[in-house]
């Protein structure tokens, strides 16, 4: 049931901390602080390529992940949304790394996409949170997600975990190739076991953001902005905001705005910044100024640095804790997720069941 919760939705943001806790804890041995997945039938170390398909949040964990496996694991690592990606069927490498990220292990394309990959002679890989799914049964090898069961249709908890496991396959191909040390590895995974602790900070913003979600319940369009690893934190924010709310959002790279989006600001138009400090930060920040300057009415999600900089033009803004970047897409999502929350219950929407949505997509 949902215990003291309106909706499932809401029990199930409140289990992030014990879903992350739950699921990091399988992957890293807290005396090495190194990771320890499950035996692979294939060697990390020889994988020329990762490829990475999937649906919906699904696929931008998996373009979080894409990140983590350039630079930690400095592995060539692409990927695409599955309905786009079985049809353009591109050549791969034998023997790379085919990776599917699903909750359900049901999508009809994901199980496209993976069928396609194993055509093309690769090791199949699926991040799953159903152990006994369709695309457990045709994977090589399956990482689980430890979310429990997920309810509602707008994936929560379950995104966070297949971030988390994603994390720690990206170091251990770090770690296979020889692209970080032990000793950075452990600085890595210390910084993943934080974030459950971490993410139970962010839950108490709860009321801050409940009043940030009053203002964007009155728009009509919101863009969401983020780079690098979170540019896809920026996407997910925009894909709940309309799956719940219905109000129309975008997320783009925030280097990619004045390319195009910038005409559409103006002051009815909220911009809500995924922003953590980091190696990224100033040529965000100075995105930010140009939304401003346009009447922009920016909502910075940042920690305390990030937040002293951007002062001067946030209307809002939330302090979250100061995290290492390498595992703050993981610990944003959650606001973001939380924001979209609160603005369905301010419309009134059906946040557990939202129209025209199916929790599984089974058909194309
Ligand atoms: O079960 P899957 O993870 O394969 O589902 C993929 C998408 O359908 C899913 O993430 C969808 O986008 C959610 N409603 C997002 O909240």
């Amino acid at each position: 049931g949902k215990g003291n919760f309106r909706h499932f939705m809401e029990k199930e943001l409140h289990e992030h901390p014990a879903v992350l806790g739950d699921t990091l804890r399988r992957m890293i041995s807290p005396s090495s602080r190194a990771v320890a997945l499950p035996p692979l039938p294939f060697d990390l170390a020889g994988v020329p390529r990762v490829t990475i398909s999937a649906c919906g949040s699904a696929f931008y964990a998996g373009m979080v992940a894409r990140t983590w496996f350039e630079q930690v694991a400095r592995i060539p690592a692409d990927g695409d949304v599955a309905s786009e990606f079985r049809y353009r069927t591109p050549p791969l490498p034998e023997g790379g790394l085919a990776l599917l990220v699903s909750q359900s292990g049901e999508t009809a394309d994901t199980l496209a996409a993976l069928r396609y990959m194993r055509e093309q002679r690769q090791h199949v890989l699926s991040v799953l949170n159903v152990p006994e799914s369709s695309m457990a049964r045709e994977s090589d090898v399956v990482l689980e997600t430890v979310a429990g069961p997920e309810i509602g249709v707008a994936s929560t908890k379950a995104f966070t975990a297949q971030l988390a496991v994603m994390a720690c396959l990206a170091l251990a191909a770090g770690r296979a190739r020889g692209s970080i040390s032990a000793a950075q590895e452990a600085a890595m995974t210390a910084s993943l076991l934080e974030v459950p602790s971490r993410a139970a900070e962010v839950l108490e913003h709860d009321e801050h953001i409940q009043r940030i979600a009053a203002r964007i319940a009155e728009a009509r369009d919101v863009l969401y902005l983020g780079r690098g690893s979170c540019f896809p934190i920026a996407m997910e924010g925009a894909l709940k905001l309309k799956e719940i709310s219905y109000i129309h959002a975008e997320g783009y790279a925030a280097g990619e705005m004045k390319h195009g989006p910038i005409a559409l600001i103006d002051r009815n138009v909220p911009v809500i910044a995924i922003v953590p400090s980091g190696p990224l930060f100033e040529k965000t920040a100075s995105n930010l100024q140009e939304a401003a300057a346009r009447g922009g009415q920016v909502i910075v999600f940042s920690d305390a640095a990030g937040a002293a900089k951007l002062k001067g033009i946030a209307v809002e803004t939330v302090v979250l804790p100061r995290v290492d970047p390498f595992v703050a897409p993981i610990l944003y999502a959650i606001p973001v997720q939380l924001l979209a929350y609160h603005v369905a219950v301010l419309k009134g929407t059906d946040v557990d069941q939202p129209r025209n949505l199916a929790k599984s997509v089974t058909v194309e």
